[in-house]
């Protein structure tokens, strides 16, 4: 079996996002339920991707949403705190597009620098037009619809969300999928 894992910046924004939205102890019943109730998450180390889809299903099924929409939810929620944490790295003239575009050279590429513990899923992104990117994303993990709420959820921080359309154009639940995003 292949060791597939996460960084722990991800449990732990799940964490902030599971107490916020649900409330304290459901983080602990969701820990205990996946068997992890004596692990804290570091956000230096990393932890099994078995562990993220435990708990990411545990909670899809706590709160009735799938588990795409809870990980689309999750994915928007938590780029405040990635945009906080690496804004060193974000220029300010920058809004959604343009952060999609640098994501994998600039962003990603600078936690895979800074971080020995992290490995962020690869995101080839192509500018067909003005209006137009498709990107590209590929990681063991399958964790597209997370990509696509960070995508929606970095639009929103800009006030866009209303301009743009994010369409998988295949299976999100696979390795490699592709997301078009477009600019209306
Ligand atoms: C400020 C911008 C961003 C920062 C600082 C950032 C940082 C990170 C970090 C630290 C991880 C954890 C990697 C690991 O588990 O080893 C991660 C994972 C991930 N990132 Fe980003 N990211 C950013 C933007 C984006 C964008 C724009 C997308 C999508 C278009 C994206 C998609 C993902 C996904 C889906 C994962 C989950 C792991 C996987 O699928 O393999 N990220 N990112």
């Amino acid at each position: 079996m292949q060791n597939i894992r996460v960084h722990g910046s991800i449990f732990f924004l799940l964490k902030k996002f599971v107490t916020k939205e649900l409330s304290a102890y459901s983080w602990d019943i969701l820990n205990e339920q996946a068997g992890t109730s004596s692990l804290s998450f570091s956000i230096t180390e990393n932890y099994p991707i078995e562990t993220m889809n435990l708990l990411l299903e545990n909670a899809s099924e706590m709160t009735g949403l799938s588990k795409h929409l809870l990980m689309e939810q999750f994915g928007s929620y938590l780029v405040n705190d990635l945009f906080a944490l690496y804004k060193d790295y974000i220029r300010p003239e920058w809004r959604t597009f343009e952060i999609i575009l640098h994501t994998e050279s600039v962003m990603h590429g600078a936690v895979r620098k800074l971080n020995s513990t992290a490995n962020p899923p690869i995101l080839n992104v192509f500018q067909v037009n003005e209006k137009l990117l498709i990107i590209d994303y590929f990681s063991k993990r399958k964790m597209a619809s997370l990509a696509i709420g960070i995508i929606r959820g970095i639009s929103e921080y800009y006030g866009e969300a209303d301009k743009i359309k994010i369409t998988p154009m295949t299976n999100s639940d696979d390795e490699r999928v592709q997301i078009r995003l477009a600019f209306l």
